[in-house]
């Protein structure tokens, strides 16, 4: 049983908070725990993604700000997720920002959390119902999806045509996560926007990764590229770094070369290491969307929401620009992640 374990990695997180934060308020109104600050919770479905450890660096620097305590927890699956929150609940934690592993447990969630008396903050992953409706009374944070989609779609768009590429020769494969709501309005609006720049719809074919992992999408894209001969250059573009990286890697492995592939991403943090390699590979660029921003100000809302009775907004989005290897630094130096 992982009980124990995630005790330990509840104090452990504890201990992280404790190191990140400056010292504590006096006054604040709920004074839980030894050092009397407020304790929250964030909680992430994959605590190995950059973009969900550059989340939790944006929510250290409100703790830092606000004095309070952050308690920072992986919660990979369901079973992980409700007992992180019973956790959190005996630690006496008033609230917690989450992105769930499963959005389907967006009742479960709500109801342990009202039954311990914390408040709720959904970031990334809308919760939703049993109906399949968003909970929309849960405050939400996360990217303005359609419109980052469409972003994505553009760009693959203008740097086809910068190549001079024939539609002919030319294919996309969009990695697919449509079980997700996020993942699939960004998919969406990369296909949307492929079409509206006149790439033929015949051309465009989704590959459905089972895991939003790299191992997900290159298993998924390997599938679709075994089946598609005759293509000379791809375009490739997914919910995410890692959905784009994937396919780009089985692009190589099918022996397509650099410059027959674009690869667009979205995020913009788990691609750096790609974007820094000497010679460039087909991971063309991404749209980056601020991780430490969406961190910071879900884990200021929840606090202040806690400390001061301030409702967050019910639905709050966040914009995205292109990077690529030649701009990344410069954007990502003047956004304080660099
Ligand atoms: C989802 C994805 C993450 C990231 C966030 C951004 O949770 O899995 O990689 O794109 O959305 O909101």
């Amino acid at each position: 049983m992982t009980f124990s374990r995630t005790l330990l990695l509840v104090s452990l997180a504890g201990l992280v908070g404790l190191a990140a934060g400056c010292g504590p308020r006096s006054d604040a109104s709920r004074t839980d725990g030894a050092a009397g600050r407020i304790k929250l919770g964030f909680l992430v479905k994959q605590a190995e993604e950059p973009w969900f450890q550059y989340e939790w660096k944006g929510a250290d620097r409100a703790a830092a700000q606000y004095g309070f305590e952050l308690l920072k927890m992986g919660v990979p699956d369901g079973e992980k997720t409700l007992a992180a929150i019973d956790s959190l609940a005996a630690n006496g934690a008033a609230g917690f920002v989450i992105c769930t592993p499963d959005v389907r447990l967006g009742p479960a969630i709500v109801a342990k959390a009202k039954a311990a008396g914390m408040k709720v903050i959904a970031v990334d992953d809308r919760l939703v119902g049993a109906d399949g409706r968003f909970l929309e009374e849960v405050p939400y944070l996360g990217m303005s999806a359609t419109k980052i989609g469409q972003l994505s779609g553009a760009t693959l768009a203008t740097e086809m045509k910068r190549r001079g590429w024939a539609a002919a020769d030319t294919a996309a494969c969009i990695v697919t996560f449509e079980e997700l709501d996020t993942a699939r309005e960004r998919t969406d609006g990369i296909i949307a926007a492929l079409k509206a720049a006149g790439f033929p719809a015949d051309r465009i074919y989704k590959a459905p990764q089972k895991t939003t992992d790299i191992p997900g999408s290159f298993d998924a894209a390997n599938a679709l590229l075994a089946q598609k001969t005759g293509v000379k250059h791809w375009l490739v573009a997914g919910m995410n770094d890692t959905a784009t990286l994937g396919a780009v890697r089985a692009t190589e492995g099918n022996g397509f070369k650099a410059p027959d592939v674009i690869g667009v991403g979205i995020n913009g943090t788990d691609c750096l290491d790609e974007l820094r390699k000497p010679a460039p590979t087909g991971f063309f660029g991404s749209i980056y969307a601020s991780a430490p921003t969406e961190g910071f100000r879900t884990a200021e809302m929840l606090y202040l929401w806690v400390k001061e009775g301030k409702m967050p907004p019910l639905d709050t989005r966040v914009d995205g620009q292109l990077i690529t290897r030649e701009t990344f630094e410069q954007v990502l130096k003047a956004e304080g992640i660099l």
